[in-house]
């Protein structure tokens, strides 16, 4: 009766189980996997949805590509950030995870391919499956601070391949695409008739000092083939339950007119946006600098947290933190006299504390711990300190 396609293994994995039993023992293990930012308590969000009851948005207007208004509010925000964007190349849909539906099927027959990142987020292969777009990824390279491997991604590209998926930062890794990997990149699309479909939903987390050779933005490439940069409230403004995300179209003119009256239909059957955060868009944006320095100021204190209790260990520890540049989050190299899965247990179990596996990301190989830099830094300072320690005596 159902389609193979949502045949998925639905099974609970061990971490679940390790969570469950931790709460029917009465103990609530500290998340710091905790990737909502709406419980981070970085900002008092409630002024922000304040901004969703605009009068005229009792009315229902729709426009397709996204209320003009709302576009020109996204553009501003790029002009902001130094970029130019011309909001007739703009559309808004109801999240970033939307957009990359709407542009697989843009660009996708069924079974065409697309490459994306690996390790990265582990979203793609959902949202692949429902569009019936077969996966092919291409490699970043661990001991390079995670460059791409242009060599094998240029072997994984054959007649099938409909586009390269950039993760800019990635999530978990914190990288950015290098300048040259950037031009590189755009070459390779343009031989093979390729598009470039770049997530730059953390674009706004870089850290201080910004690395000179990464390139802060794909929004920054001249003569850039068919692009689709991605973004939305979800990570600039701290709002996922706002369900608004955009997506900026670039590259050669026909190219573009085509995408965007394609991606007009695509969003026209589902007019996803409601109009209350539509309209809400300008003033929300406006709050931007405060909601982002306070976002930041987190990130600082808990990666500073999460350094100092490594350091502690001394130098001879095999526990590391991977280099990052931006995000959320951040990686830990860890003994592997233990898998991934045993560690994520054994610290729900002995020290309360809840981290991802490096699986779940697909990293190249076992020996990976990923941890977010939302919590709230006592709470985070404390378990954070736990983890490390323990991992530290092996
Ligand atoms: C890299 C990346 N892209 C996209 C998303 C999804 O964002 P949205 O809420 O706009 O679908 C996430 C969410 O964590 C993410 O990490």
């Amino acid at each position: 009766m159902f389609s193979h396609r949502t045949s998925w293994d639905r099974t609970e994995n061990r971490l679940t189980r390790a969570i469950q039993q931790a709460r029917s023992a009465g103990r609530e293990p500290f998340d710091l996997t905790e990737s909502n930012p709406t419980r981070a308590g970085i900002f008092d969000l409630e002024q922000l949805i304040a901004e969703l009851g605009h009068p005229r948005g009792a009315i229902y207007a729709p426009v397709p590509r996204g209320h003009g208004e709302g576009r020109r509010a996204v553009a501003s925000y790029y002009r902001q950030r130094g970029y130019t964007v011309d909001p007739e190349r703009l559309v808004l849909s109801a999240s970033t995870s939307e957009a990359y539906a709407w542009i697989f099927s843009l660009l996708a027959d069924a079974d065409d391919s697309v490459l994306i990142p690996r390790p990265s987020y582990p979203l793609f292969s959902w949202i692949a499956a429902q569009q019936k777009v077969r996966l092919v990824t291409y490699p970043l390279q661990r001991d390079a601070g995670f460059r791409i491997d242009l060599g094998e991604l240029r072997r994984a590209v054959d007649a099938r391949t409909r586009a390269i998926v950039l993760v800019h930062p990635n999530n978990p890794t914190g990288s950015f695409v290098r300048r040259d990997e950037a031009a590189e990149l755009c070459e390779l699309a343009k031989e093979h008739h390729l598009a470039l479909v770049v997530d730059e939903v953390f674009g706004d987390y870089g850290f201080e000092p910004f690395p000179t050779d990464a390139l802060p933005s794909f929004l920054d490439v001249e003569r850039a083939p068919l692009t689709f940069v991605l973004s939305g409230l979800s990570k600039v403004m701290l709002l996922p339950q706002c369900k608004l995300g955009w997506t900026v179209v670039r590259g050669p003119d026909d190219l573009v007119a085509e995408a965007m009256a394609r991606l007009e239909l695509i969003a026209d059957t589902y007019l996803s946006v409601s109009t209350p955060v539509q309209l809400a868009l300008p003033a929300m944006l406006e709050r931007r600098p405060k909601v982002q320095a306070a976002t930041r100021q987190r990130l600082r204190d808990n990666l500073a947290a999460l350094d100092g209790a490594i350091a502690e260990l001394g130098p001879s520890s095999s526990v590391r933190r991977l280099p990052c540049a931006g995000g959320w989050y951040a990686v830990l190299e860890v003994p592997r006299i233990h898998d991934e899965e045993t560690w994520v247990e054994l610290l729900i179990r002995e020290e309360d504390a809840i981290v991802h596996p490096g699986y779940f990301f697909d990293f190249d190989r076992d020996g990976f711990l990923v941890v977010s830099l939302l919590p709230e830094v006592r709470g985070f300072r404390d378990a954070v300190g736990r983890v490390v320690r323990r991992l530290g005596r092996g």
